[in-house]
């Protein structure tokens, strides 16, 4: 057995009275795409920042790559690979799609972006974001502003930039939501490969993606994690079913 390479011990995190993460632990292996369900206000995106660092947690650790990280921030956390894909926020929508990347490509890098220099002479800079697009399915739309891209293209976007900050494990925040049906499927298949790039933390309430990818599924409620194992384990579960499944398993 490979050792994990993101370990979640007992984290709690409370607002007031409510406890958001109430004893949470979690590993992530190399190569797998773990799942995190539960229903809404479960504390889902609450762990999530957690571990990227936005929100710190009242008690309990969390290892990375055999190290605690617990006395990193959000910053430092990003720059050795941890970091949270999917953040519409972090596009530019003035700025052409490989322009985006760009940037992503020198935040990587910790240099920093100079609006002035003119672009066209950068050609390994655009070179690498190119190669990001390409990957991402979006290498013919590079030159779109970010603003005219349509809501699957814009994910696509997101993925480079994902893509090209080049992280050790992807955490991802419901990636499916907003998207159509086809969209869905797409993005499906982009993670299913994203896989073999570094392991994913997946929380996500679009099932039929859940059941495809997850090598395994973790199942939060109020705080805590009530199961953890195979789709087919947490099909089967009768607390899981009771709890949030309902009568999607059956
Ligand atoms: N900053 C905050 N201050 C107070 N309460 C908060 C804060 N952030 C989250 N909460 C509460 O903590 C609980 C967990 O919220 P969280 O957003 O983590 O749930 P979630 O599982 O991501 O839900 P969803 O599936 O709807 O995204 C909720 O009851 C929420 O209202
Ligand atoms: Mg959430």
């Amino acid at each position: 057995m490979p050792k994990p390479i993101l370990r979640i011990n007992g984290l709690e995190k409370s607002f007031g009275a409510l406890k958001a993460t109430n004893g949470v632990t979690l590993d992530l292996y190399p190569g797998e795409i773990h799942a995190l369900i539960g229903p809404n206000g479960a504390g889902k995106s609450t762990l999530i920042k957690q571990i990227v660092g936005e929100i710190r947690p009242d008690a309990g650790s969390i290892d990375f790559e055999g190290q605690p990280i617990d006395r990193l921030d959000a910053a430092d956390r990003a720059r050795i690979g941890l970091a949270r894909t999917f953040q519409v926020s972090q596009i530019a929508p003035e700025l052409s799609a490989v322009r985006n990347v760009m940037l992503a490509v020198e935040a990587r890098e910790g240099r920093v972006f100079r609006f002035f220099r003119p672009v066209s002479r950068d050609l390994d800079l655009i070179a690498a974001a190119m190669a990001f697009l390409h990957d991402a399915g979006l290498g013919e739309r590079a030159a779109i502003h970010a603003a005219d891209l349509s809501h699957g293209e814009r994910r696509q976007l997101e993925f480079a930039m994902a893509l090209a900050l080049k992280p050790k494990v992807f955490l991802m925040d419901e990636p499916m939501a907003g998207l159509s049906p086809d969209g869905s499927k797409r993005m499906t298949a982009f993670l299913s490969e994203l896989r073999h790039t570094a392991p994913i933390l997946l929380v996500e309430h679009d099932m039929e993606a859940v059941f495809a990818l997850a090598d395994r599924i973790s199942v939060l409620v109020y705080g805590q994690v009530i199961a953890t194992g195979t789709v087919a384990d947490i099909r089967a579960n009768p607390e899981v079913r009771t709890a949030y499944l309902g009568d999607e398993a059956a």
